[in-house]
């Protein structure tokens, strides 16, 4: 445990630093066509529960331990063990978490950058750089390589610079704009035709649909991917948090504020897909489900801002911006999982470490784009839908069944010195140690 390791600078430095990991592409590509499928307003309402009942606590997890360890993954959970036989087994699952951190940005910065190229698409076409415009948006190497590496080097400058200079300083930027420009683009997007039809599909509830244990459960995998859990990053962020901050409310803050900045995406994805099927572009799949996704962003979307002609080049520029912001806020986190194993293992400075870090994950980026059909979805599917959930679940039973129950109060106890007598206090910990792991395993047993 070193003294001078560098803390973020406030609390409100730590929430959007947790709250930009956490709102990412799958808040804003994913979560509002899921709700819209699933029983619009209802599935607000049991997704809001499910944040709160499954993320929030593996958040917890997280945040107690990093912040009791304040060293990477791989240090930490061998230290909540210290002196016992299975610590080396804790350090393996670190680096497990590690690694899979570094394999999520192998895939995150392809679609950052393609966040950044459609970006910049509307400026070449302001421009009168037709050939530009377009190889801009087109699927080739060449400008995916580009892209990938712009944003990787983004995020890399950013990291470099350290916890409080980078990541947090960055975070506080970047996140008022994200919401600036998301009210922007509701407050427009609802003036158009089309966009009350998409408000009501999206809020309407319809209670029938929600019995379904099987979107129950896929609601509870998303909610753990949004909220950047079990490959250390809030492990990291945790060991960032000041002694005298309060965790739980804390946790609390982060955990509400990705919901509520996914339910806002739903404003304005859900009548903007609307708005596009009114100027007759085509929103549904083949299977009669809302097109979602990479689609929706990468298709639907850019269809719907080349019908408005001129107000669709500003909308299509701040869309992609806003998009860009979103992945470079959460990747920035990623990166910083290995970073902070090298640093705190090697002698190499944080800027060394940030930009040879970047460079082997920009090797990794680079021979999923050269075997784009096999790898991609892939490497997806392996880190997002079973390491994630499955490291989730070893950090659970790692806390709950290898760390003292007495450390762990103690170090909630930091920042909140009432909490011994509190509900969570009484709840939480066995429910991590039981109940989530149960929850864990049929998550991943669905996915099968
Ligand atoms: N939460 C991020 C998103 O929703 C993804 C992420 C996963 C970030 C894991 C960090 C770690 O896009």
């Amino acid at each position: 445990m070193s003294t001078q390791r560098e803390l973020f600078s406030s609390r409100l430095g730590f929430v959007l630093a947790a709250a930009g990991s956490a709102v990412g592409l799958g808040n804003i590509w994913g979560f509002p066509t899921q709700a819209a499928s699933n029983g619009g307003g209802a599935f607000l309402l049991v997704y809001l529960l499910l944040a709160f009942l499954l993320a929030y606590p593996i958040l917890m997890v997280e945040l107690v331990i990093g912040r009791h360890a304040r060293a990477n993954p791989l240090d930490a959970l061998r230290a909540t063990a210290e002196g016992k036989t299975i610590a080396p087994l804790g350090a393996a699952i670190g680096g497990y978490g590690v690694l899979i951190a570094s394999l999520i940005l192998s895939f995150y910065a392809i679609v950052g950058g393609w966040m950044v190229s459609h970006a910049l698409q509307p400026i070449a076409t302001v421009l009168d750089q037709d050939a530009a415009a377009s190889w801009l948006i087109e699927f080739s190497n060449p400008r995916n390589i580009l892209f990938t590496t712009v944003f990787m080097a983004l995020t890399v400058l950013i990291v470099a610079r350290g916890v409080k200079g980078g990541i947090e300083k960055w975070s506080s930027r970047l996140m008022p704009l994200l919401i600036g420009l998301l009210v922007l683009l509701i407050v427009y997007v609802l003036t158009l035709e089309g966009a009350m039809e998409g408000l009501t599909v999206y809020l309407v509830p319809d209670f029938s649909q929600i019995a379904s244990p099987q979107l129950i459960i896929s609601a509870l995998g998303s909610a753990f991917f949004s909220l950047s859990l079990g490959v250390g990053t809030m492990m990291i962020y945790g060991s960032y948090i000041d002694e005298k901050e309060s965790l739980p409310q804390l946790g609390g803050i982060v955990t509400g504020l990705d919901v509520a900045i996914a339910v806002m995406a739903g404003f304005l994805i859900m009548p903007a897909m609307y708005v596009a099927l009114a100027s007759g572009v085509e929103i549904y799949a083949a299977d009669g489900s809302l097109i979602s996704e990479d689609t929706l962003i990468f298709t639907v979307l850019p269809a719907l801002f080349n019908t408005m002609e001129l107000a669709g080049l500003v909308v299509g520029f701040v869309f992609f911006a806003l998009m860009s912001i979103a992945a470079v806020t959460s990747s920035i986190s990623m990166l910083e999982v290995p970073v902070a194993l090298m640093i705190e293992k090697t002698q190499f400075s944080r800027t060394t470490a940030a930009w040879l870090c970047g460079a082997v994950i920009l090797c990794i980026s680079t021979v999923i784009l050269f075997n784009f059909g096999d790898l991609f979805g892939a490497v997806i599917a392996f880190t997002t839908r079973y390491s994630q959930p499955l490291l989730g679940m070893m950090f659970c039973l790692w806390m709950g069944w290898v760390w003292h129950r007495s450390a762990v109060l103690a170090e909630l106890q930091r920042g909140a010195p009432a909490i011994e007598s509190s509900l969570f206090w009484k709840v939480w910990p066995n429910y991590v140690k039981i109940v989530c792991p149960i929850v864990i395993v049929a998550i991943i047993w669905q996915s099968f």
